[in-house]
């Protein structure tokens, strides 16, 4: 790759300059969150400085204009994921809450007792608990895809877990903790097949490629702004229409209604109906500003890049004995979780920090997948378009001295 290019990618996000315990920051943890180019702190900077208003209220000018800024990003999004409109997206403020809205939603109408729901052994805390709750709620029971060691999901398996009492399927598309990419066309096929809706879980996919959520044929898609170079507090839900239109209020209270009487309220159209409240305003609009600077460099290129580092960190942590990597098979995308004989990833981590070097030591919020994987923890290192070929030699050579210092 174009050793200018990526140079002029990283001359477009200020943090990247700093230092870190006197050292250059080297940040190695962008599948915890990704940081943010100069576009969208301008357009956070501008937004206040200049149009500051309530939006969707105002009739004066300036509400017009912070309305118009906010429901621009609304048709960026749309466009980025492919969505025929813009009634099908809906602002939350994270990938975790639009999960909670559609298993809440969803469930209230549609599941009853004796009900299966269908998830895999590698979701996110945030892609479990929701369909737990609810399932208490409920009396569903919840079926597991399980995961072979290398980390591909089993998906004969998946196809025998079907019965007819199953009413929903949600998965990830790509794993934080270990980077894998499941095919998710399959699993969306194979749900089809059985009339089963599925939600998937792109807030480790969106920075990396392109989506299409028309050509997948995704009933629901979440993900999380601040993983695609956006604000963080920022969360997008994206529903087929006829879906999402039967599904009652996750929350309630002002810009979510057509009339209110002590007696009854009509609830407004999509998207309003499910974005109750003064919204994060700021931040969709620096999502939308995201979203425009990733478009004029193009998800492809991104993708070629990562793609490149990925390869190049698998070659260099596999000529390492005293490393062990979990979850590889070849489809990983931009995250490698390993694990290193006798030391413990918190040290790998805090040793990493004083070298200016951000790594993510933990259970990375699987502990259903640690626990397949008998360990408490991992070491993760994550990629993003700004990260280089450098910045992981620097990490290996770090790696190696920690090694030989516990040994
Ligand atoms: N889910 C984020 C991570 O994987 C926070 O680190």
């Amino acid at each position: 790759m174009n050793h200018s290019l990526i140079d002029a990618w990283r001359s477009d996000f200020p943090i990247l300059q700093s230092r870190i315990h006197d050292r250059t920051l080297v940040y190695l943890d962008n599948a915890a969150t990704t940081q943010k180019p100069s576009a969208v702190i301008q357009a956070i900077n501008d937004y206040y400085s200049t149009t500051n208003a309530n939006v969707h209220r105002g009739v004066y000018s300036l509400g017009q204009q912070a309305t118009d800024l906010f429901e621009n990003t609304r048709e960026a999004v749309r466009k980025f994921i492919g969505a025929t409109s813009t009634s099908e997206i809906i602002f939350t403020k994270s990938a975790t809450e639009s999960i909670n809205l559609v298993a809440s939603s969803y469930g209230e109408v549609h599941f009853s007792a004796g009900d299966e729901i269908i998830l895999t052994m590698m979701e996110h805390h945030a892609n479990i608990i929701p369909w737990q709750e609810i399932s208490k709620k409920k009396g569903c029971t919840i079926k597991v895809v399980p995961i072979q060691q290398d980390g591909t999901l089993d998906i004969e398996a998946y196809k025998n877990l079907f019965t007819s009492k199953t009413k929903f399927v949600s998965m990830v598309w790509v794993s934080n903790a270990i980077g894998v990419e499941n095919p998710i066309s399959d699993f969306i096929r194979i749900a089809h097949d059985h009339n089963v809706p599925i939600l998937i879980d792109a807030s480790q996919r969106i920075q990396h490629a392109n989506i299409d959520v028309q050509k997948e044929d995704c009933d629901f898609l979440v993900f999380s702004g601040h993983k695609v170079y956006g604000p963080s507090g920022t969360g997008i839900l994206y529903g087929k229409e006829h879906l999402l239109e039967y599904l009652p209020p996750y929350q309630s209270g002002g810009d979510m209604i057509k009339k209110v009487t002590f007696e009854k309220t009509t609830f407004a159209d999509l998207p309003s109906k499910f974005e109750a409240g003064t919204p994060n305003i700021e931040g969709f609009i620096g999502l939308g500003a995201a979203l425009q600077y990733l478009q004029s460099i193009g998800l492809d290129e991104i993708a070629k890049h990562e793609s490149m580092l990925m390869n190049f960190a698998i070659e260099a942590l596999r000529s390492l004995d005293f490393i062990s990597i979990l979850g590889y098979n070849g489809t990983n995308v931009s995250a490698i979780s390993f694990v290193m004989d006798t030391v413990h990833p918190h040290d790998i981590a805090s040793i990493l920090d004083k070298k200016g070097i951000c790594v993510r030591a933990g259970h990375h919020c699987a502990h259903p997948l640690m626990q397949f994987y008998k360990v408490p923890s991992t070491t993760r290192i994550s990629f993003a378009m700004y990260s280089t070929v450098d910045e992981i030699e620097v990490c290996i050579k770090e790696l190696k001295e920690i090694y030989t210092l516990f040994s």
